[in-house]
């Protein structure tokens, strides 16, 4: 989710244990393949082995608007930043305005009707040749995280577009078989509002109208947000956002893997599964707050020892839920393997009170994050994890709640579009590289994106790029432009050949 900038995508049916081994166990195999395959075909193989020089192209899939230029922008949107030093641009700040423009100047070039709605997400439509017939939307976000890094969500927004241009620039632009919208989204993140997908969800019809009175830490509505950027909107307006589902045929996404997959398997594109399921507990660990000097090791009730092993706790449970979910039965074996492959929790904040060095603690909070493509698992892992929290603050006579703060059922990509978005990227894979003997792989995303909030509206499917390292959030995010490419070309591919 936007606001917990680490997750783990992983490959479907492939535990990270048996990937591991693979790798290991045949790594001298592969290399060895990958030298011959270097040495046979030394025209084409170049480019995935992360050599970045523009020699030798092929100029047959369009490397100057779908590479060059695409990486021009991206680097140029990676410099519009409201911080100095480093990327930051949340929800309709003066660098996201700008940004916006120039995506939507970007959108106008290409041959796209643009406007603004009114939650500030830029639009670029396209009616094709029949403008009564639904419409794909392509999308992604165009507000960062603080320190981020310039692929994540942009990549999305301007390989669409690079897509688009090249329709334009070859007048095929008017032959597309139905409408084709490409969005920027103008909040994903959820930096400035802590709400998630303000862009999307409005879209979607998912967001509430109480929306409009949440404050920034300034104290700031939302609403007062848009008005000053003049943008009117009413209750009666902010119901207009929502697109009507029947004029919809379908959203895809392109964006960055923020993990480590597709880098372990050598290739640009993978095909998104689902996304992952997610909670957000708070729990409050309440002891006996006294002097570190003087109260007795054995008449402690220290909130602080008990948050340290609840949390040793949560990470035994998720690395192992098979040695602790134990409920009846046939589910059992279904659910515990399905968790194996998917299931991340992570503690990411704690605090305490009153926090001095010389102080026994008197209370104790700490957040937990669980995901899992397993709805019903993820919910067998929040009860038993309750039930032994409970357990271990009654035997340290400590109290605990526990209070969930969010919970956002797994997503499943609609699978007619997946294998579309595969053969597409097959497509993109085989143009830029010759030949390509290995399938396109399908990831299960960890992370949050639109297309969660875009499933309430209508099919969605993504398509993943590797990014080095896996490494996103963060100013040392990295797409090689020959992925870059990659993702345009897939793009392009699919509006060509699956509408
Ligand atoms: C355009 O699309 C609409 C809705 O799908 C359909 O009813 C109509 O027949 C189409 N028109 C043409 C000319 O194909
Ligand atoms: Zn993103």
């Amino acid at each position: 989710m936007p606001s917990l900038p680490r997750f783990s995508p992983l490959i479907k049916s492939l535990s990270n244990t048996h990937l591991k081994m693979v790798i290991t166990h045949y790594f001298p195999i592969f290399a060895i393949f990958f030298v011959i395959s270097l040495l046979s075909t030394p025209a084409s193989a170049h480019l995935y082995s992360g050599v970045e020089d523009t020699e030798g192209i092929s100029n047959d899939w369009f490397p100057e608007i779908l590479r060059v230029e695409a990486v021009a922008r991206l680097t140029e949107l990676g410099k519009v930043s409201d911080a100095d030093g480093y990327l930051e641009r949340t929800y309709l700040s003066p660098a996201s305005i700008k940004a916006g423009n120039l995506i939507r100047g970007w959108m106008g070039e290409a041959g796209l009707r643009t406007w603004v709605d009114q939650m500030g997400n830029i639009h670029g439509r396209v009616e094709g040749m029949n403008a009564s017939s639904r419409a794909l939307l392509i999308g992604s976000h165009l507000d960062t995280v603080i320190d981020a890094g310039m692929f994540d969500g942009t990549l999305g927004i301007i390989s669409a577009i690079s897509a688009v241009k090249v329709l334009n620039v070859n007048g095929q632009l008017g032959k597309l078989k139905r409408p084709v919208e490409v969005i920027a989204f103008s909040d994903e993140e959820g930096v400035r509002f802590q709400s998630t997908f303000l862009g999307s969800a409005a879209l979607a019809g998912v967001l509430s109208v109480s929306a409009l009175q949440i404050q920034d830490k300034s104290g700031v509505t939302l609403q007062n947000v848009l008005n000053e950027n003049y943008i009117e909107i009413s209750e009666e307006s902010f119901f207009q956002l929502k697109y009507n589902p029947e004029s919809v045929w379908g959203y895809i996404e392109v964006h960055i893997e923020q993990g480590p997959v597709l880098e372990s398997v050598g290739l640009p594109l993978g095909v998104v599964k689902g996304i992952a399921g997610q909670s957000r507990l708070k729990v409050t660990v309440r002891g006996s707050q006294g002097h570190a000097g003087t109260v007795p090791m054995s008449m402690r009730q220290d909130p602080m020892a008990a948050a340290a092993e609840l949390i040793v706790l949560l990470e035994s449970l998720c690395k192992h839920p098979d040695d602790f979910l134990s409920y009846d039965g046939h589910c059992k074996g279904i659910t515990v393997e399905s968790l194996v492959g998917s299931l991340v929790c992570t503690v990411g904040e704690i605090s305490c009170w009153p926090s001095a060095s010389n102080v026994i603690p008197g209370e104790t909070t700490f957040t937990v994050d669980i995901r899992a493509m397993d709805d019903m698992g993820r919910e067998a892992v929040i009860y038993e994890l309750s039930n032994r929290i409970h357990q271990i603050c009654d035997r340290r006579a400590v109290s605990c709640s526990i209070e969930p703060k969010h919970n956002a059922n797994a997503v499943a990509c609609d699978s007619g579009l997946s294998s579309q978005l595969k053969s597409a990227a097959y497509t993109a894979m085989k143009r830029i590289a010759g030949e390509v003997s290995n399938d396109v792989p399908v990831l299960m995303s960890g992370a949050g994106h639109d297309a969660m909030a875009m499933s309430h509206l209508t099919k969605v499917g993504m398509l993943f790029v590797r990014c080095r390292g896996g490494i996103s959030h963060s100013p040392a995010e990295h797409v090689l432009d020959d992925d870059v490419w990659a993702a345009g070309l897939a793009l392009l591919s699919f509006l060509e050949t699956q509408l």
